[in-house]
């Protein structure tokens, strides 16, 4: 029987996004089977919703995790081997490097963030906008070129109502600003760095020693205003506090450090680009299978309570298609490809 796939859209809640239903047939195998007879279908899907996707019932991964990766194939050239990468063999999958599990508990033991605080908003509500909510990023912007689409699974997700993974949409975001400040912007650079290099906001921010940098933990420069290689869509493209360098930057070119022009212009585009007007809260069920465009949405994940649940999601990354202002750029990020 052939397989359609429907696009409810927006999400719930959300002014964007989409849900896929499946019609004709049910669980990840046949899926699967579908989408590869129709491999459009679902990159096609995603570019029309701003780049976050829902598609249920997922669970057969789970017991047979390639699954998630031929799915996976479907978005780009490349599926990420974490292996190969020099990710913390803890946080690989024991038989499909292609999967990098997200998890508090043995062997990964991995934290959730903390409560914002205050822990909810005046109205009640989760903290979705920052400063008062932190963590939003896109995948590994301290790479270049970065990747494309990420793809997450609930494997064992814990009960609704903690958990979230937060999704805001930078191509709304993008389109919201007032012309002079997407003029300001459009030449402009971030400059990204993992957080593991001491230069996040806060580290910077108290003066905590700095260490010298190998020539692969350097930050990258990333336009603050992409174009979306498949829609032709601009969006902002930026993180906050964890995945900027703060001491050279955050904006190439702009007065440096927490409190020059530079920072004060990535906290107004990153407390814009997270309004609760541009954002999904996504509530986990298990078998959940949730792909985001890293190219033009930001995501951050919430608290859970560590230490009565245990969690375990996968994810994996595709790589392919960052667009031309990448055109011929290999992975300089990788420290055995350092020249
Ligand atoms: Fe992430």
């Amino acid at each position: 029987m052939e397989i359609g796939f429907r696009l409810e859209q927006p999400l719930a809640g959300a002014s964007f996004g989409g849900r896929i239903h499946i019609e004709g047939a049910s669980g990840a195998l046949a899926v699967a089977e579908g989408a590869e007879a129709n491999p459009t279908a679902l990159t096609e899907a995603l570019a029309s919703c701003h780049g976050v996707m829902v598609l249920p019932g997922m669970d057969a991964m789970a017991e047979n995790p390639a699954l998630l990766v031929r799915l996976s194939r479907l978005f780009g050239a490349e599926v990420e081997n974490y292996r190969t990468t020099h990710m913390a063999a803890n946080m690989v999958h024991p038989e499909v490097p292609e999967i990098f599990v997200v998890s508090n508990i043995p062997p990964v033991f991995r934290a959730p963030p903390p409560k914002p605080n205050p822990p909810l908003t005046p109205e009640g509500t989760l903290p979705v906008q920052f400063p008062h909510r932190r963590g939003w990023h896109t995948d590994q912007s301290y790479r270049r070129p970065p990747p494309d689409i990420s793809l997450f699974l609930a494997v064992l997700p814990v009960p609704q109502g903690q958990g979230q993974t937060l999704f805001a949409d930078g191509i709304a975001a993008y389109n919201a600003l007032p012309e002079a400040t997407k003029q300001r912007i459009a030449t402009l650079d971030g400059l990204h760095i993992a957080s593991g290099a001491g230069r996040k906001y806060d580290a910077v921010k108290s003066g905590a020693p700095q260490r010298d940098l190998a020539p692969h933990e350097r930050p990258v420069r990333q336009p603050l205003v992409r174009t979306h290689p498949v829609t032709g869509e601009k969006s902002l493209y930026l993180c906050e506090h964890g995945q900027m360098d703060w001491l050279e930057g955050p904006i190439a070119g702009l007065e440096p450090g927490p409190d020059g022009e530079g920072g004060r212009l990535l906290v107004e585009l990153a407390a814009h680009y997270t309004h609760k007007r541009f954002v999904y809260a996504h509530e986990w069920t298990k078998g959940d299978l949730v792909v985001w465009d890293n190219r033009c949405t930001l995501h951050a994940a919430t608290w859970f309570d560590a230490e009565h649940l245990s969690r375990v999601m996968w994810r994996t990354t595709v790589w392919g298609n960052p667009g031309t202002e990448y055109a011929g750029e290999t992975k300089s990020w990788l420290p055995d490809m350092e020249a």
